[in-house]
């Protein structure tokens, strides 16, 4: 007897030893009463690929962040991060569900008293029984426990991304909500508050403009993957082909969203924005090497950057002059400037503006679709219809099919000098660029024709 009570305490013992040192609780949901806290418990996906907890970037200092990584990977790889530029600089920070519903991260300095850190706010649509869970696709969920829809999520993590997108989560505008989900790089490698390095669609206000994916740095855009063609994006042509990734962008009257998907689900993958390198890169785990490996990059080549070239020129990267003013019927707007710098204008001005039997249009191809900030778009209308539209304003410059799938519909037009064409080798989508009808010489040539 004497002997197994000793044994019985021994054990427990040697357990808590362990428990305290080492050894972290794991949970898969967190209800009202539960506390996630700092080096004591973590909140695991059912099928352990995904990890909330605390960490701390970089170890010197005492930074502490709450935030979601693989849990099956070797390399702490951060998606995600609640208290970007908010850390807590000590071991005293939990996470826990309040009064109102809301998850919410507090830190217990200040002799106990304590703060508020960083909080959901899904106010509006209190849960009955509020349950939070990591979903294995590494997005942190709030749901109602009552609620049998068990995708009808109060709250998100995947609206408000950091820096990465994983598959099969949505970069983009909930027009009824109106949500932007926009990714913005750590401002360095040990600091996850925003950097300058963003990238997110842009929509006009109006919403009359064709949106497109415009990564800046600070408030200059810096690449633009092209205009969505129903195929692909029209200055990636790469994307369309890509064996191991689907890329997809959906753009109706709710929601206008980037997404993709790999199709192979076994495979990891995440697309990051790299404030060190200007770049957004997408990465694949590889398991034998036990590293991440850069499977793709943009901007990868001098045309990607936006605006090499000025107004209504090209840039083409196999030219020794990279920019050239658009085909034939421009040319430099200053004949001692270079191209590049100066941009381009017509070679004879629209004299005749307002006649529209006068104006013409030639179909060049091949490009990467100007900026579309100021564009206008219906998706229902034919080739035809979009070039009575464009010539009924004398700003309009040039139009195309906003789908070029099957036999091309809807119409995009242009108004103002055009910006940050690329000249690919090829492509299937036509720009109609509007020229003088004093292009006489050219004129019969070039004559469009829908038919
Ligand atoms: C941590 O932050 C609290 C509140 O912001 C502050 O009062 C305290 O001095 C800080 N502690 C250290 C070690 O920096
Ligand atoms: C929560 O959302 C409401 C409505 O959108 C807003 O008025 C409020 O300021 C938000 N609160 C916080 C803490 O973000
Ligand atoms: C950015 O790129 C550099 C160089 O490739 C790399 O060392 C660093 O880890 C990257 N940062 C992120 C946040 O991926
Ligand atoms: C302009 O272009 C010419 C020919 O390509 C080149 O030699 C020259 O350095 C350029 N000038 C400037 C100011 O970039
Ligand atoms: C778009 O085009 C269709 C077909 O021509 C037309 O019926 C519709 O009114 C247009 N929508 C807008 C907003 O102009
Ligand atoms: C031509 O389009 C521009 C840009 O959308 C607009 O401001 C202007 O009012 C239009 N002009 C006509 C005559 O419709």
């Amino acid at each position: 007897m004497g002997s197994f009570s000793f044994l019985a305490i021994f054990v427990v013992v040697i357990l808590r030893l362990f428990l305290c040192r080492t050894t972290f609780a794991v949970v898969y949901y967190i209800r009202p009463s539960d506390f996630l806290r700092d080096n004591n418990t973590t909140l695991v996906s059912r099928e352990g690929r995904f990890e909330l907890g605390f960490f701390t970037p970089n170890t010197s200092s005492n930074n502490r962040y709450l935030g979601i990584w693989y849990k099956n990977i070797s390399v702490q790889t951060v998606v995600w991060v609640a208290n970007r530029c908010k850390p807590i600089n000590d071991s005293s920070g939990f996470l826990t569900i309040n009064n109102s519903g809301n998850l919410v991260l507090f830190s217990g300095q200040d002799n106990n008293k304590n703060k508020v850190v960083w909080s959901t706010n899904s106010s509006s649509k209190q849960a009955m029984k509020p349950l939070v869970q990591l979903l294995e696709n590494g997005n942190l969920v709030m749901r109602d426990e009552n609620d049998e829809n068990t995708e009808n999520y109060l709250w998100e993590s995947f609206d408000h991304p950091t820096d990465t997108i994983m598959p099969g989560m949505k970069l983009g505008c909930d027009l009824k909500r109106g949500l932007n989900r926009r990714l913005s790089s750590w401002k360095s490698w040990d600091d996850p508050c925003n950097g300058d390095f963003t990238f997110g669609i842009e929509l006009d206000e109006s919403q009359d403009t064709y949106p497109q994916l415009i990564t800046r740095k600070g408030s200059s855009k810096f690449y633009r993957t092209g205009p969505w063609n129903g195929i692909g994006f029209s200055g990636s042509p790469s994307l369309t082909m890509d064996p191991l990734l689907k890329h997809m962008f959906v753009y109706n009257d709710f929601e206008v969203y980037y997404m993709y998907n790999i199709k192979d689900n076994s495979v990891i993958s995440r697309i990051v924005m790299n404030q060190t390198t200007s770049v957004r890169e997408i990465m694949m785990w590889i398991e034998s090497d036990r590293a991440w490996w850069r499977y793709g990059s943009v901007p990868s080549e001098k045309c990607d950057k936006y605006g090499i070239c000025g107004a209504n020129s090209e840039c083409v990267v196999t030219n020794n002059q990279v920019c050239q003013c658009l085909k034939g019927f421009f040319k430099p707007k200053s004949e001692e400037e270079n191209r590049s710098e100066g941009g381009c204008v017509r070679n004879k001005p629209l004299l005749s503006c307002g006649d529209r039997v006068k104006d013409e249009f030639i179909r060049v191809s091949g490009l990467k679709m100007p900026d579309t900030q100021y564009t206008w778009v219906n998706k229902s209308m034919n080739l035809e219809e979009c070039r009575a539209k464009c010539l009924s304003n004398c700003s309009c410059m040039a139009y195309t099919n906003s789908d070029i799938r099957g036999n091309g519909s809807g119409c995009l037009v242009w108004f103002g000098d055009l910006y940050d064409i690329q000249g690919f080798q090829s492509s299937g989508q036509g720009l109609y660029i509007r020229i003088s009808a004093s292009e006489t010489d050219n004129y019969e040539k070039t004559r469009t024709n829908h038919k």
